[in-house]
C-alpha cells in the first residue's frame, strides 16, 4: 500500500545571472523533472544521489514548502496539489520534515519548551497550557534527553549539535505524524554522534509506526536504515528498489559508480565492475534524453534522444537505462 504517489513532478527555478552592466540573465534550473516515485507505508524509503540532484527540492515539494512547476503528489489518495492552503492544514500535521542543519533549523530566540509548543498552538489550540507543557516534556524525553525539565528552559544554543538535531526530531514528531522526511539529518553533526541519531530515528520510526524518506548521499547510511533505495540523478530516479538488491546488483551505471567507491559496500556486489564518476552535476542543462548520458561510459545514440523510463527487471527492482533490454543487444552486435 502506498502512502505516497509522485507522479511526473517538475520544479524549474529560475536563476539570475550576470550584473547590470553586462546584462542580467535568467537561467533555469531544472531540480526536478517529471519524477515519478512511490512510499509504500511503513517503510523507510532512502533518496541517495549526489549534491545538487534535486534531493532537497523533491522534500520540499512534497512537504508544500516549495510550489510544484508541474505534476502530481497523492497522500493517502488526495492530491496535495490540488489542495488550497487551508485545506492542505490538516495535512501539514501529518507530514513532517527534519532538517539538514540543526544550527538553523531552530530559532535561536526561543527556549526549547517555545519552540516545542510551537507545533501544538498551531494545531492543537485546544490543549491546555499544562497538557502541551506535559506533551512536550513526553517528545524530550523519547528523544533520550533526561530529565526532560533540565532541556525545557534552555536556548538552542546552550545545547551542542546532536541535541540539537534530537529537539529538531521532538519537534518533527511533536504531532504524531505519519510520514516524516528526514534529509541528511547527521551530515552537519560530529561522526561521534551520528550513529545516535540514526538509531533514535529506527526506534522512533518503529515504535510510533511512521512511514519515512530518508535523504542523504551516502550509501552505507542509507544502506543501514532503509528498506528500499531510490537513486536519484538531475531530478529523476535513475533505479529504485529493495536495499539489498541495490546494493549487490546495482543496474543503472550511475548506481553501479556509486557502489564502487564505497568499499564496505561493494564486497557484496554480485559484479564487479569499475566505474569512475567525474564531473558534477549540473541542473542547469536540460537532458531531452537520458540525464545521466553526458557522464555514461556506455552512452550511444538512443540515450541522447530518449529518456529511458523505469522498467522492472527483477521484482520490485526497477531501472531507467536504455542498455535494459532490445538497446543492449544492437550496442553489443556493434561492437562485435
Ligand atoms: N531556491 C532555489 N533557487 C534556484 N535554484 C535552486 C533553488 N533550490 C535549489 N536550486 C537548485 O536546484 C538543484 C537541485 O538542488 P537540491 O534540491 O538542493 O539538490 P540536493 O538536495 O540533491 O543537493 C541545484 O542545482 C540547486 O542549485
Ligand atoms: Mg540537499
Amino acid at each position: 500500500m502506498s502512502l505516497i504517489t509522485v507522479k511526473k513532478l517538475t520544479k524549474t527555478f529560475i536563476r539570475k545571472e550576470g550584473n547590470i552592466l553586462q546584462g542580467r540573465k535568467k537561467i533555469p534550473v531544472y531540480a526536478v523533472n517529471e519524477l515519478n516515485l512511490t512510499v509504500k507505508k511503513g517503510e523507510i524509503l532512502g533518496i541517495i544521489g549526489e549534491s545538487g540532484c534535486g534531493k532537497t527540492t523533491t522534500a520540499r515539494l512534497i512537504m508544500r514548502l516549495e510550489k510544484e512547476t508541474a505534476g502530481e503528489i497523492h497522500f493517502n489518495g488526495v492530491d496535495l496539489c490540488k489542495l488550497t492552503d487551508k485545506e492542505a492544514h490538516v495535512y501539514r500535521k501529518q507530514m513532517q520534515m527534519i532538517f539538514q542543519d540543526p544550527y538553523d533549523s531552530l530559532n535561536p530566540g526561543m527556549r526549547i519548551l517555545d519552540i516545542l509548543m510551537e507545533p501544538l498552538n498551531a494545531h492543537e489550540k485546544e490543549l491546555s497550557f499544562e497538557a502541551k507543557k506535559k506533551r512536550v516534556a513526553a517528545a524530550i524525553e523519547s528523544i533520550d534527553l533526561k530529565p526532560a525539565e533540565d532541556f525545557m528552559y534552555r536556548y538552542p544554543h546552550q545545547l551542542s549539535g546532536g541535541q540539537r538535531q534530537r529537539i529538531a526530531i521532538a519537534r518533527a514528531l511533536i504531532l504524531n505524524p505519519s510520514f516524516v522526511v528526514a534529509d541528511e539529518p547527521t551530515s552537519m553533526l560530529d561522526v561521534s554522534v551520528r550513529a545516535g541519531i540514526l538509531n533514535l530515528l529506527l526506534d522512533l520510526k518503529k515504535n510510533m509506526g511512521l512511514t519515512m524518506m530518508f535523504i542523504t548521499h551516502d550509501l552505507s547510511t542509507a544502506s543501514y536504515m532503509c528498506d528500499r533505495i531510490a537513486v536519484m540523478y538531475k531530478g529523476k530516479i535513475v533505479e529504485i528498489g529493495p536495499t539489498k538488491k541495490i546494493i549487490r546488483n546495482p543496474s543503472h551505471p550511475y548506481t553501479k559508480a556509486l557502489v564502487a567507491v564505497v568499499a564496505d559496500l561493494n564486497q557484496f556486489l554480485e559484479k564487479k565492475e569499475e566505474l569512475i564518476l567525474d564531473g558534477e552535476v549540473d541542473a542547469s542543462v536540460y537532458s531531452k534524453g537520458c540525464p545521466f548520458a553526458a557522464r555514461c561510459p556506455h552512452q550511444h545514440d538512443e540515450c541522447l534522444k530518449q529518456p529511458p523510463q523505469l522498467e522492472e527487471t527483477e521484482d520490485q527492482h526497477y531501472v531507467s537505462c536504455h542498455m535494459g533490454k532490445g538497446v543492449k543487444l544492437e550496442a553489443e552486435a556493434i561492437s562485435q
